[in-house]
């Protein structure tokens, strides 16, 4: 009987152990794929950094989650991979901020000419109160930001004649991304911007379709976008950023260790791709140069009358956007040094 007693006992105190211990190990288990989509080779920075967070995230989850990279707009174009993302059929993107307009306005706020005077001012606004605004917009439309990443300064290429002057871009068609103020700001030189797939820009300036387009050194260079456009203006009048985002219907399928692990591999592959990013545009410009090139370096004069002309856009930028006044003050603070 007493022998009775203590095996029932053992038995139910082992009950529970074993059931938790069933459920356990099947939780623990739970496993994840996901995609990861952009639009730019995967020799870049950019591409780099998105094969790095995959390889890092799958290493420290223990293969809990799987994510697999398809560049090169294998998936589509950055818009078509963001609505994507909101439907939670593509899980990750790093899209520029210029195709973001469409889901968040306020992100234009990165696109505005001349705003910042190096990747010092961009790092710091993105990273502090700019960005924390900017997080909340993104969020609201169901993505999540994971960081913010360099693209480096934006330059135009034309294949028509050597730019110096605003003057020089007078009907020239210029292809922008979507941003309603990328357009507003190639109307303000003269120009005419024109919207195109950065996967069909390659063509479109083959063809004729446009004269040229502004862009990274690293996209201008591994685009081989120089082949159609002979003169490139070292104008650096904007910035090409990028918003690290994840879907937020799949972040919050993630148990909190997971989160914490796609947080945390983030933060770290952000700060490798920014040093990246910076170092390889030096490399992209010598590169771009020993194709024979026209590389067109502007005088400080010719620099500011490019500043002058496109000043309205500010104003534009505060007119149309929502709380677009209260941004711009934020970004004056971050980049008042
Ligand atoms: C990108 O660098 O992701 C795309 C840039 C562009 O659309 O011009």
């Amino acid at each position: 009987m007493k022998r009775l007693v203590l095996v029932l006992v053992v038995v139910l105190i082992a009950l529970p152990l074993f059931a938790g211990g069933q459920q356990q190990p099947g939780a623990a288990a739970q496993t994840f794929e996901a995609t990861f989509a952009h639009v730019v080779r995967p020799t870049i920075a950019k591409g780099q950094a998105a094969d790095m967070f995959a390889e890092m995230v799958a290493e420290r989850s223990g293969g809990r989650i799987t994510i697999n990279v398809f560049p090169d707009s294998q998936l589509g174009n950055d818009r078509e991979i963001t609505e994507q993302m909101q439907l939670g059929d593509i899980e990750f993107n790093a899209p520029f901020t210029g195709v973001l307009p469409a889901f968040v306005a306020q992100t234009q706020l990165f696109d505005l000419p001349f705003v910042f005077p190096d990747s010092r001012a961009v790092y710091d606004a993105m990273h502090g109160e700019v960005g924390d605004i900017l997080d909340q917009y993104l969020l609201d439309q169901g993505l999540r930001v994971l960081g913010y990443w360099a693209g480096g300064f934006k330059h135009i290429t034309n294949g028509v004649r050597p730019i110096r002057t605003p003057a020089d871009m007078a009907g020239m068609r210029i292809r922008v991304s979507q941003s309603p103020l990328l357009i507003a700001q190639m109307r303000a030189l003269g120009a005419s911007g024109i919207d195109i797939p950065f996967a069909e820009l390659y063509t479109a300036l083959q063809q004729g379709t446009v004269d040229g387009q502004e862009n990274s050194l690293a996209n201008i260079y591994t685009r081989r976008f120089y082949e159609a456009n002979q003169y490139m203006t070292l104008s650096g009048h904007g910035y090409l950023g990028y918003i690290f985002l994840v879907s937020e219907s799949f972040f919050q399928q993630l148990s909190p260790d997971l989160q914490q692990i796609v947080v945390d591999v983030a933060r770290e592959v952000g700060e490798w791709q920014w040093d990246a990013a910076i170092a390889e545009d030096e490399e992209f410009l010598a590169q771009i140069r020993a194709t024979g090139t026209n590389v067109i370096e502007l005088t400080p004069q010719q620099r500011q009358a490019f500043i002058d002309a496109t000043r309205p856009v500010y104003e534009e930028f505060a007119r149309t956007v929502p709380a677009g006044a209260e941004l711009l003050a934020a970004l004056e603070r971050a980049t008042a040094r």
